[in-house]
């Protein structure tokens, strides 16, 4: 069959490689895609936004499926715009995505079936959002209730920072997406999350992960979208995600359902662990970046097997099947990251790496410039490995981050501490 998968970041890289491993994959495009992707598919310009035009190249180039990797096309109806031309796509409807391109719509959801998460209140005036952070203290957490692309979060320890967040959201900081402000109670704890595929109706859970936020090591300095993860997570044991799948994930996809916009694809549930039981935090209605690259390295060539059968509905007859494995994957980042950072510099010693199916480069932000591969955002690699312990898999990544010959890049040297 035909494939195309849109993005052009980790996620989507991972995505490729894994769907390439399947025989049933005969042609692979990516849009946009990047310079590592185009070693194993053909990229394609595309605006991957627009639904018009995703479905014109579908039927351009004769696609069979589609797989979506970020959250901004899913919200603008890609998938929507495909199942209406009859063309096979794996994500949810713009109706589903909700779930994550509304906090407020995602918390009222868990209020109606009673799913554990922080208490909440929504606002579309600074002033009454201030008075309520006053009455309720630091800490605290004020957020924008659109998508954001991952920014529009401020965990606030005390009660002036949450208070001039509540000026930046309403001064426009986040564009439209800061229309109205979502604000809850802190939770402490330990953080992971689980991923499971929907068809609509049944639920497979298909991997856990943890992920450091944070730029520095130890878990400290400004939020990033990720600089390093793992799957499985040890804390989400199986009690736990008994307990996440019963409280929380079936009970929302009900609600869903019951509501006439059942939801279909990859659900990723970020989840705070305090005490042995687990609140939900947010649902993202994608493969987390760079979750996905840990989760695609455990499940190779049957990812696509089961994203067809979530398309295709038959989820209930299907299993992942597991090799007891970890995987660890290290973002490299252009230094700078989060903050400004320049492009352009290139990037050696690719080229010599022996990647196989445990180990493997994938390239979030890198271009091909005269032949050379160059730096074309701010996270742009992930060297990832999977073994047998969690230990081992993290010793195969560093050693890929090692064989890299990028002066210009850098990285967390202690991706996995938690866990090990
Ligand atoms: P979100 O985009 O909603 O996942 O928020 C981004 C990050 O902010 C999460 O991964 C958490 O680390 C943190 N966060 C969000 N909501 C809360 C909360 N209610 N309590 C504590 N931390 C939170
Ligand atoms: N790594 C976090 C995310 O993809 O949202």
């Amino acid at each position: 069959m035909n494939i195309l998968v849109l993005g052009g970041g980790g996620r989507e890289h991972a995505l490729a490689w894994a769907i390439k491993q399947n025989p049933k994959c005969d042609r692979l495009i990516v849009a946009p895609g990047n310079a590592g992707i185009a070693q194993i598919a053909e990229c394609a310009a595309l605006n991957a936004e627009k639904p018009a035009l995703v479905v014109r190249f579908c039927e351009e180039n004769a696609i069979d499926f589609v797989v979506i990797g970020p959250e901004a096309p899913l919200a603008a109806g890609v998938a929507d715009a495909l199942r209406d031309a009859g063309i096979a796509c794996f994500g949810p409807s713009s109706a589903a995505a909700r779930l994550e391109a509304s906090k407020a719509f995602t918390k009222e959801i868990c209020d109606a079936v009673g799913a554990p998460t922080a208490r909440w209140a929504q606002f579309d005036k600074a002033e009454a959002a201030k008075a309520h952070i006053r009455a309720e203290g630091a800490p605290i957490v004020v957020k924008a209730d659109g998508l954001a692309a991952g920014k529009g979060v401020i965990v606030a320890m005390d009660e002036a920072t949450a208070l001039a967040a509540v000026d930046e959201i309403f001064a426009g900081a986040f564009g439209e997406a800061g229309a109205s402000v979502v604000i809850e109670e802190f939770m402490a704890g330990e953080e992971a999350s689980f991923f499971v595929l929907v068809d609509g109706e049944d639920v497979l859970p298909i991997g856990t992960a943890q992920d450091h936020k944070r730029v520095g090591e130890g878990d400290t300095g400004p939020n990033t979208g990720g600089m390093g993860a793992y799957s499985p997570a040890p804390i989400m044991t199986e009690a736990l995600q008994a307990q996440v799948l019963d409280e929380i994930i079936r009970p929302t996809m009900a609600e869903m359902a019951r509501r006439g916009t059942p939801y279909q694809g990859v659900l990723y549930a970020g989840l705070m662990i305090s005490e042995g039981r687990a609140r939900l935090v947010e649902y993202n209605v994608r493969f987390g970046d760079p979750e996905c690259q840990v989760l695609m390295m455990r499940l190779g060539a049957q990812a696509l097997d089961l994203m067809l059968a979530c398309t295709e509905e038959r989820l209930a007859k299907c299993r992942a099947n597991w090799a007891d494995d970890h995987a660890l994957t290290v973002v490299l980042a252009a230094k700078g990251y989060p903050g400004a950072y320049e492009k352009g510099s290139v990037i050696g010693g690719l080229d010599a790496l022996a990647e196989d199916s445990s180990h493997m480069v994938f390239h979030a932000g890198t271009a091909r410039e005269r032949g050379q591969v160059v730096a074309a955002g701010g996270r742009v690699l992930n060297a990832t490995a999977r073994a047998d312990t969690l230990a081992e898999a993290q010793a195969r990544a560093y050693a890929l981050v090692d064989a890299i010959d990028w002066p210009e890049g850098f990285c967390r040297r202690d991706i996995g501490w938690r866990a090990l």
